[in-house]
């Protein structure tokens, strides 16, 4: 198949109105979307990336009515959060109507809904006309793509064709919360913090409080946003001087280092970020640009479990599979 590159939502959306998947972006990572009422283009999602059928798919919503056309019962903690959170970096589940396909939701009966803040994807979904399923737009596993170059990379001659924007802002998935009993539970960390979500119902718990949460989103049992080299993580406060002592034979040229503070020499490739946010928006693409320059080795500096700091260690631990 051949991918077509535009800029042009109306042409993008097109391919989804005739049944194609197509790849945008959003403030998030880029997503790949087909119809949600299409059960043969949610197929091809699944194809395309190589991903498990357990695994369920989000739902992009430029509207509430659509909010409405795919959740049986919005609960009294979706609506807040909707009202607080909506456009932006937050995906609520919710029990599904029976018109939304069980492909869509890998046969559960809930529905994961966003609605992204990104300009270029609002204008892509109002193009749409439909609510659109979308997963990041990699191949399953590796890291998602926060570029249409990264993509490309994956996708090229896979899918119909990628909106391309500008770099994604925020680099890591949006947050997911399970709105569909009473006390609501964070399924993923993301930019929208616990903390945030605490503001608004105050019930609201982690993932790590709630034994059933695993079962809850299937998706987070996978292997995830890995890239080929190995990462390593350490704690800001050890020396990485003495991390390098630690292997004999410390090779710069196979290492490299993501983090705030300055390592010193010994890597082949070095990103300092000057914030938190700085370093969850360059993440992703680091691994990449880290797997195409064939180094072995990711050294990642750990960071305060806080705001979006546990997002960004919640994607570190799964990248160095602890
Ligand atoms: O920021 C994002 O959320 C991006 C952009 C494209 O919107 N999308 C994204 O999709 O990260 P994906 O498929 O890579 O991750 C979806 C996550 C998975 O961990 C999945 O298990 C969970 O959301 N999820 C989706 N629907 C669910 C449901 N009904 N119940 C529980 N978890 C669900
Ligand atoms: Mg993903």
């Amino acid at each position: 198949m051949k991918t077509v590159y535009t800029s042009d939502v109306v042409e993008a959306a097109a391919f989804i109105r005739s049944g194609g998947i197509v790849a945008f972006p959003t403030e998030t990572v880029y997503g790949l979307g087909a119809n949600l009422f299409d059960a043969a283009a949610v197929a091809k999602i699944f194809e395309a990336k190589r991903r498990p059928a357990d695994n369920p798919l989000i739902a992009h919503v430029a509207t509430r009515e659509q909010i409405r056309e795919l959740a049986a019962e919005v609960t009294e903690s979706a609506e807040r959060f909707i009202d607080a959170f909506f456009p932006g970096p937050l995906t609520v589940v919710l029990k599904k109507r029976e018109s939304v396909p069980l492909i869509a939701t890998a046969g559960l009966d809930t529905i994961g809904i966003r609605m992204p803040a990104f300009k270029l994807a609002n204008e892509f979904l109002q193009a749409c006309g439909v609510p659109v399923v979308a997963p990041s737009a990699n191949l399953s596993g590796r890291p998602s793509p926060t570029t249409w170059e990264a993509v490309w990379e994956d996708l090229d001659g896979r899918i119909d064709c990628i909106l391309k924007g500008e770099p994604t802002e925020i680099g890591l998935e949006s947050t997911v919360v399970d709105c569909t009993k009473d006390v609501p539970v964070l399924l993923r960390a993301g930019s929208v913090s616990l903390e945030q979500l605490r503001t608004v119902v105050a019930e609201t718990i982690g993932i790590a409080d709630d034994d059933s949460t695993v079962a809850r989103s299937p998706g987070m049992l996978h292997k995830h946003y890995s890239p080929r080299a190995k990462v390593v993580l350490f704690d800001s406060n050890s020396e990485i001087s003495d991390l390098k002592f630690e292997i004999s034979d410390w090779r710069s040229e196979q290492c490299s280092f993501i983090g705030l503070g300055d390592p010193g020499r010994g890597f082949a490739l070095v990103k300092l970020c000057g914030s938190v946010d700085e370093y969850a928006h360059s993440l992703f693409e680091f691994f990449r640009e880290c797997d195409r320059r064939g180094i072995e080795f990711i050294y990642c500096e750990t960071v305060e479990e806080t705001g979006i700091g546990a997002a960004l260690l919640d994607r570190l631990r799964r990248a160095a599979e602890l």
